[in-house]
């Protein structure tokens, strides 16, 4: 997490609920795509992922708000930080963005973070030229899906149960953690997790999972994993597993969920190179709306397998 105090003419402090209503003014003054993120309405979700330590900072000069960070706490479990800087229109192009990158990334280096990851959408040129100017490599490009809450999607593959994750089962946590190493984590540049991690993650940044079980055995054949607003995260079913309804389970379990909660759709970031997920989501309706390319920066000496 980037210190507080000063940075050259600018003061770095933690955004608090009084803080609000500038916070809106600042909203005012962004672009479309980067506004809703800060609105009164939005304020709230941000607070709650202060409180699971996710923090949002600001950086003034005097009393003009001239930037926002997003970043993840030290304390959380991710070992690649997704930070966002957010510089006022007017205030760009100044090195603003630069300084409090150096300082994300000092921060980071020194919590042990592997690497730092950004994703910018297909037609955003001056974030994309911004991160090549500081050492980012494009990583991959991902198909940005969105899934409609549909209300008839029946729940085949009876073989398994669904169930919800549950935080004292250790033994799944255990199993989802090896199921995401195999899938994610093979000699790459995405470090694996342990059992640990997801609890961790849970707790702090709001992630919530789906379990398969075998229903004679219990045995946890698959996983479905997702964010605050229904973004999915990760999906994985045990291979020899494969074909048999368990991931349309998963999904579907989840639409009715999300559904119930009051969602209208899934978001997922999908790799073009990855049939199975595409034909998954293709099934299951979702359709593609963006891309966006994602960029990595390594902070140690991982070698980046992407
Ligand atoms: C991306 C952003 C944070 C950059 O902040 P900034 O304070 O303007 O960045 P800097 O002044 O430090 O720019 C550093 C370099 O990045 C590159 N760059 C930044 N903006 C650029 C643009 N619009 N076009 C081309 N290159 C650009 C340049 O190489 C620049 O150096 P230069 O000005 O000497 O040519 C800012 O444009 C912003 O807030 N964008 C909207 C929010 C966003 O997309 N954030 C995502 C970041 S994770």
């Amino acid at each position: 997490m980037i210190p507080t105090g000063c940075m050259g003419a600018f003061e770095i402090t933690r955004l608090g609920p009084e803080d609000d209503a500038e916070i809106a003014a600042f909203a005012e003054t962004l672009e479309e795509v980067h506004r809703a993120a800060f609105l009164p309405e939005a304020m709230e979700r941000h607070r709650s992922a202060i409180a699971r330590e996710h923090r949002v900072l600001s950086l003034v000069r005097g009393m003009e708000l001239v930037a926002i960070v997003i970043e993840q706490g030290s304390k959380t479990a991710l070992p690649v930080s997704h930070p966002t800087v957010i510089v006022r229109q007017e205030r760009r192009r100044e090195g603003i963005g630069t300084a409090l990158a150096a300082r994300i990334e000092a921060a980071d280096r020194e919590s042990g973070r592997v690497a730092i990851a950004a994703g910018v959408m297909a037609d955003d040129q001056p974030t994309a030229a911004f991160l090549t100017h500081l050492g980012f490599r494009h990583a991959d490009t991902l198909l940005k899906m969105e899934t409609p809450l549909t209300p008839a999607d029946e729940i085949a593959g009876s073989m398994v149960d669904i169930r919800h994750w549950d935080p004292a089962n250790t033994g799944w946590s255990e199993q989802i953690a090896t199921l995401y190493n195999v899938h994610f984590a093979r000699g790459g540049s995405i470090p694996p997790i342990s059992a640990d991690d997801i609890a961790t993650s849970a707790a702090k940044i709001g992630t919530r999972l789906l379990v398969a079980l075998e229903r004679e055995t219990e045995d946890l054949v698959g996983y479905i994993e997702w964010l605050p607003d229904a973004m999915v995260h990760s999906i994985v079913v045990r291979r020899r597993w494969g074909g048999r309804g368990v991931a349309e389970a998963l999904v579907r379990s989840l639409k009715r969920h999300i559904k119930a909660e009051g969602g209208t759709k899934l978001t997922s970031f999908v790799s073009p190179r990855n049939a199975a997920s595409l034909r998954l989501h293709r099934a299951e309706g979702a359709q593609e709306v963006d891309q966006m390319r994602t960029y990595k920066k390594l902070l140690g000496d991982t070698l980046d397998a992407t």
